[in-house]
């Protein structure tokens, strides 16, 4: 069984960051998702190390995860943060970030958007489109303000991921084309209402390798010479996020190698940022849920738990697989088991794994839940939401309601 950093059997029992998930469990009830800030500050502080060298910007990617406790915990730590909604824009400030390290993606950003981030006085539009230009200064040009700009360039280069989050190919609805994106930084550099500082790419999530980034940096380096060379300046470089961690048994991206890649754009006149969302949370929660039924067919066993597919969305949209471990370690010949949510959906299951047989009531966790988890949760069957809880040295701590029946209406 393989376990996550924070987590060990004691005396038969499992623990997060030194809490019972017992506790856990019998104090918020369960479905519960549980997250350790340190765990996700320790994430940071160790890619904030590989990047060093850069003196980079890390601005995390908080459609992984934007739970206003971790948001906060970052902010304080010095972080800066990816946007792609008013709703995330509202909870970064809500956290305080700067607004100096508040970038704004995404393909559709509506025009009250783009006030609200003028208005707060962000640092970048990632902008993806020569509408979205178009639409960005006229409503600069409205409020009498200039608004920042990078463009954000799609290179066409396969990141080796899920196809539901590989982004930087040109058959995906973002970024503009190498032509395009110079283009589009020309234009921007010609109006009165915008200002380009920079460029941007985003090539998918869930990375392993990084030879997508080297090639990504190539890009990159070659268009900033191309527009330097037309007497452009080009201040700052984002090379995005997607750095992959290891669920199951994979290897984890190698991040001080992404560093390297992305070292040559790094100049002393000009910032290289990054967007981490996945590598920072991802393995700081767990989804705790309990065991309803164990159900024996001719075909298998199934273990049916609380927790289903509108609390964790992952299993059933990219097929990904997130380790099951029990809380207690139980006597019984461990066998496959497969494990499946209350939703009636057949695609509503976690995976085969290995186990001795549960009772019901028995306690699981489910691992690396913290990113992409509660973020993509949804009402389906009408379902109110799960609670979120932060386990701080042994201390729990509610850090969002679960929702009730009041909330479905
Ligand atoms: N920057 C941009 C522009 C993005 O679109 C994303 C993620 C990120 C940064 C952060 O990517 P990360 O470092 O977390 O890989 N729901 C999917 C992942 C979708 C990612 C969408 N964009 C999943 O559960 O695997």
């Amino acid at each position: 069984m393989q376990l996550t950093e924070g987590l060990e059997y004691r005396d038969g029992r499992l623990l997060f960051e030194e809490a019972a998930l017992e506790d856990a469990a019998d104090k918020f009830g369960t479905p519960l998702y549980l997250y350790s800030p340190e765990l996700m500050l320790e994430r940071y502080a160790r890619l904030k190390a590989d990047f060093r060298k850069l003196n980079a910007l890390l601005c995390y990617a908080m459609k992984a995860n934007s739970n206003l406790a971790l948001l906060k915990e970052l902010a304080w730590a010095g972080a800066g943060v990816e946007v792609v909604s008013g709703g995330e824009l509202a909870l970064a400030l809500k956290a305080r970030f700067k607004p100096s390290k508040i970038l704004f993606s995404g393909v559709g950003k509506t025009r009250a958007e783009m006030r609200q981030a003028l208005d707060a006085r962000i640092q970048t539009f990632n902008v993806e489109s020569h509408g979205e230009m178009d639409a960005l200064e006229e409503e600069a040009a409205r409020m009498g303000v200039k608004a920042p700009v990078s463009i954000r360039v799609n290179p066409d280069i396969d990141a080796g991921t899920h196809r539901n989050i590989t982004t930087g190919k040109a058959e995906n609805k973002f970024g503009l084309s190498i032509p395009d994106a110079l283009a589009a930084y020309r234009r921007a550099a010609r109006s009165w209402r915008l200002e380009p500082i920079g460029l941007h790419a985003h090539l998918g999530s869930q990375i392993l390798s990084p030879e997508p980034y080297r090639r990504s940096a190539k890009v990159l380096a070659k268009m900033i010479a191309e527009l330097e060379e037309d007497g452009h300046l080009v201040g700052q470089v984002d090379i995005g996020g997607g750095f992959g961690v290891p669920y199951g048994e994979g290897e984890r991206l190698d991040t001080s190698e992404v560093a390297k890649a992305a070292a040559s754009l790094s100049t002393p006149g000009r910032r290289v940022v990054v967007e981490p969302g996945r590598y920072l949370v991802a393995e700081a929660g767990i989804l705790l849920t309990r065991v309803q039924y164990v159900k024996r067919t001719s075909d298998r066993t199934f273990v049916i738990l609380d927790a289903g597919m509108n609390d964790l969305l992952r299993p059933a949209l990219y097929g990904s697989v997130h380790p099951i471990v029990p809380d207690r370690l139980r006597p019984g010949r461990p066998e496959p088991l497969e494990f499946v949510g209350p939703i009636c959906e057949t695609s509503d299951t976690f995976g085969v794994f290995e186990c001795a047989e549960p009772a019901p009531g028995d306690l699981f966790a489910i691992l690396m839940a913290g990113a992409y988890g509660y973020s993509m949760s949804s009402q389906y069957n009408s379902r109110p939401r799960p609670a979120e809880a932060l386990v701080e040295e042994g201390k729990l701590s509610l850090a969002r309601k679960r929702e009730t029946m009041a909330d479905l209406v």
